[in-house]
């Protein structure tokens, strides 16, 4: 792809271009109003969350202005539009597109009106290079792309859809040209069933919110919190094309009911988060700023109440059946849900596995309908739907008492229509640790990590503590998983499917073992991880971590000690010790160090402990894995995946072409560490950011343990300090800190709030 278009630099069209930016490509985004797109491209750096993954990334959207410089669309291989949702305006926008950069791909990224319309009345030809590329809001970080092709050349949008999956890193789901496509069809449905079905209940909505969400698998904005989020004047528009475009005998017509409260509250301005509030708001009267709800009945705000509901407790089928007023609001919202979505198949989409992913990856629910109907039992559903007088889908009863997801032949495989089971499709370069671990049994597993074979000779080590947090069985089930892999494979991956790669050591042992002065405990827990790392540092074998999210503390030392790295783009790592009252010390400052002094840096031995010491004292975590990379923790050869779905196969790849002749790397040796002098330097400025109040006491305190270990401790700077000196320093300054009751006080307030206390 050489160059992208995008026109309409509002809301979605800014997030898109900025997406392509941050594959690498160049883009060109233009709108009506001529300094709009450049307008947008400026305010994303104050964004949040974050459009743009780096600088540079920014440094490739060019912006213009529909009116002037819409020939410079000619050496785009693909436009896509992001308009005001009119097809009057969109045609004529296409019309001027065929006669600007004849023959290039044009798709549009509308939510509601389906292809038949847009090619509608549009020369023959048009047809054959325009399709519907839906993306979700924001662009960035949801990672489902809905597509309708309708009549485009196959052969012509493959290099599109290649680009959307493997560049902007999007789960791409064919769609059938139906209103809503399949996300918004179904997730309009559940919405609009999730309020009414409140309103009769007699529920607040913090009540419903509580059913409707974590229970659900569903994110805990519920119905209510979410319709804030997303505007609460998007939905009377997007239920009046639905009420117009879908058959009347489609079930959304009867959940859909006029729902006077919402009109009032976006007439009054309560259009959600971007208004004054919506269903929650802050009240901000008397310079308090209270939480308040509204009152479904009266429509007037009062108090946030939270909900006392004892159905919660227990597993989704208990509170489906609970004989109360929340247990039946549950189940009449996600019976009907999981109902409508089964009936979808193949009236929307062509398969349970597409309707999933676009639940999962557009919604954000851990599980999609049919993964949820198999939970609960295909046959028990049926039964209740019957036993409630609601419509049984005709697939349902098909199904009978069989799952809709079963293991075939070592493969998850999906029901169809036809009464058989079909391999759930993994496009080439899609490797899922999830359909492995259904496939077959972990090589070796403890309470906290589990080893797998995931083929051609390479296992996964994955962490399955809480978090991924850290602690002393991931450290021993490392060691064993070192001689396994030694004496069986050829190479090991570091991989997860969690949300976080790692949040780092569990410090509710550390604190417990504190509390009770079992001092020897922690010692030995430090020095069984600093250990394990270097163990796996000096693997014969290489070792490739393949982090995505949060890899923080202990999780991104992990990665250090690696000999490649092949991140997730959406990686958020860093050395938060310091946040806690403790420096790193499983080799974090060792690895860091090493990596700063083989930068490209102004010559002596301060610049590269100067850079950690700044990195680490301020606990910077990177927003991304390109900015990991300016950050230092990714080197030059390390490798970035933008889609997820791909890194377990990317990161094997690399472990693979490692591993012909691999040889571990020689012990490190620092030459050139400033020593005392060095140390001296660092306290100083940290004791000027306490000057400045940009300090506390025990920040300094801390950041002078660091800056000896990264100077070296007593090292003349012409020593060669080997790399277990710097280890034992690491150990030493995480066990004095330790014993600080700052620390300690630091320590139990972020495990109470997971926030961290300026102490
Ligand atoms: P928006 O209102 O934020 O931005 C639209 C932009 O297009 C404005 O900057 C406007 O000046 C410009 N524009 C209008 N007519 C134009 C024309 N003829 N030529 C050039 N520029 C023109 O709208 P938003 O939300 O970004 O939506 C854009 C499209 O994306 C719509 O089709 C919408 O249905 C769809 N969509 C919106 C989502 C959302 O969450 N907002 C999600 C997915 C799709």
């Amino acid at each position: 792809m050489r160059r992208v278009g995008v026109i309409g630099a509002g809301v979605m069209g800014a997030g898109i271009a900025a997406q392509i930016a941050n594959a690498g490509t160049p883009v060109l985004l233009l709108d009506l109003v001529p300094d709009a797109a450049a307008k947008a491209v400026a305010a994303m750096a104050k964004q949040e969350p974050a459009p743009l993954m780096s600088k540079a990334a920014a440094r490739l959207i060019e912006t213009g202005g529909t009116e002037t410089d819409l020939p410079r669309l000619a050496e785009c291989d693909w436009i896509i539009e992001a308009i005001v949702e009119r097809p009057d305006a969109k045609q004529a926008l296409y019309r001027r597109l065929l006669d600007a950069a004849p023959g290039a791909i044009i798709s549009s990224n509308t939510s509601t009106i389906p292809l038949s319309t847009l090619t509608a009345g549009m020369p023959e030809d048009f047809s054959h290079h325009f399709l519907i590329t839906h993306f979700f809001n924001p662009p960035r970080y949801m990672r489902l792309l809905e597509i309708v092709t309708g009549s485009a050349d196959p052969a012509r949008i493959a290099p599109i859809l290649d680009f959307a999956d493997r560049h902007l890193g999007k789960t791409v789901v064919q769609c059938n040209d139906t209103p809503g496509f399949i996300a918004n069809r179904l997730g309009t449905y559940w919405l609009q069933l999730g309020i009414a079905e409140a309103i009769d209940a007699g529920l607040t909505v913090e009540e419903a919110d509580a059913v409707v969400g974590r229970p659900m698998g569903i994110p805990k904005t519920g119905v209510f919190g979410l319709l804030d989020l997303v505007g609460l004047d998007l939905i009377p528009a997007v239920n009046a094309s639905m009420t117009s475009a879908l058959p009347t005998t489609d079930a959304f017509h009867a959940a859909n009911r006029d729902l006077p409260l919402l009109g009032r509250l976006i007439a009054q301005g309560y259009t959600g988060r971007k208004g004054k509030g919506g269903f929650y708001r802050l009240n901000r009267a008397a310079g308090s700023r209270a939480k308040e709800a509204v009152d479904l009945a009266t429509g007037e705000y009062r108090p946030e109440q939270k909900p006392d509901l004892p159905e919660l407790g227990r597993d989704l089928k208990a509170l489906l059946t609970a004989p109360t007023p929340a247990g039946r609001y549950a189940w009449r919202v996600l019976g009907q849900t999981i109902a409508y979505a089964i009936g979808l198949v193949p009236e929307a989409a062509a398969s349970p596995a597409d309707i999933d992913a676009a639940m999962r990856l557009g919604y954000n629910w851990q599980q999609g309908p049919f993964e949820l109907a198999d939970k609960l039992g295909p046959a028990w559903l049926a039964e209740r739907l019957r036993a409630d007088a609601m419509t049984v889908p005709a697939f349902l009863t098909l199904a009978g008492d069989r799952p809709f997801y079963r293991i075939e032949a070592g493969r998850l495989a999906c029901l169809g229509l036809d009464g058989a089971y079909h391999p759930v499709p993994r496009p080439d370069g899609v490797l899922l640790l999830a359909d492995i671990k259904q496939a077959s049994k972990p090589l070796l597993k403890n309470a906290s990590a589990a080893l797998w074979d995931v083929g051609d000779g390479v296992a996964c080590f994955e962490f399955t503590s809480k978090a991924n947090a850290l602690d002393e069985p991931i450290m021993a089930l490392l060691g064993r998983t070192i001689e396994l892999v030694g004496e069986r494979f050829r190479a090991l991956v570091i991989y997860n499917e969690g949300s976080n790669f790692s949040v780092g050591a569990n410090l509710g042992q550390a604190l417990f073992a504190a509390n009770i002065a079992a001092w020897g405990e922690i010692d030995k827990l430090v020095a069984a991880g600093q250990q394990a790392y270097q163990a796996l540092k000096y693997a014969p074998f290489p070792v490739v971590a393949a982090p995505s999210g949060m890899a923080l503390g202990g999780g991104c030392e992990v990665m250090l000690h690696s000999d490649a790295i092949q991140a997730h783009a959406e990686l958020y790592a860093g050395l938060v010790e310091t946040g806690v009252g403790l420096i790193p010390g499983w080799g974090g400052c060792k690895e860091m160090l090493a990596r700063w002094q083989a930068a490209k840096l102004p010559r002596g031995p301060m610049p590269a402990p100067a850079k950690v010491f700044e990195l680490v004292s301020t606990a910077i975590v990177s927003k991304s894995a390109a900015e990991a990379r300016e950050n230092g923790i990714l080197r030059e050869a390390d490798g970035i995946t933008m889609n997820r779905d791909r890194l377990l196969a990317d990161a094997k790849a690399r472990a693979l072409a490692l591993a012909d002749g691999y040889r571990p790397p020689a012990p490190h040796e620092f030459k050139l560490l400033p020593g005392a002098s060095g140390a001296l330097g660092m306290r100083l400025a940290a004791e000027a950011f306490q000057r400045r109040g940009l300090a506390t006491a025990h920040d300094v305190t801390v950041a002078t343990h660091l800056a000896y270990v990264l100077s070296g401790g007593d090292a003349d700077p012409v020593d060669t300090v080997p790399e277990t000196r710097i280890l034992e320093l690491e150990r030493q300054a995480f066990m004095a800190l330790l014993h600080t009751a700052p620390t300690l006080a630091r320590i139990e307030h972020t495990l109470e709030t997971g926030r961290p206390l300026r102490n």
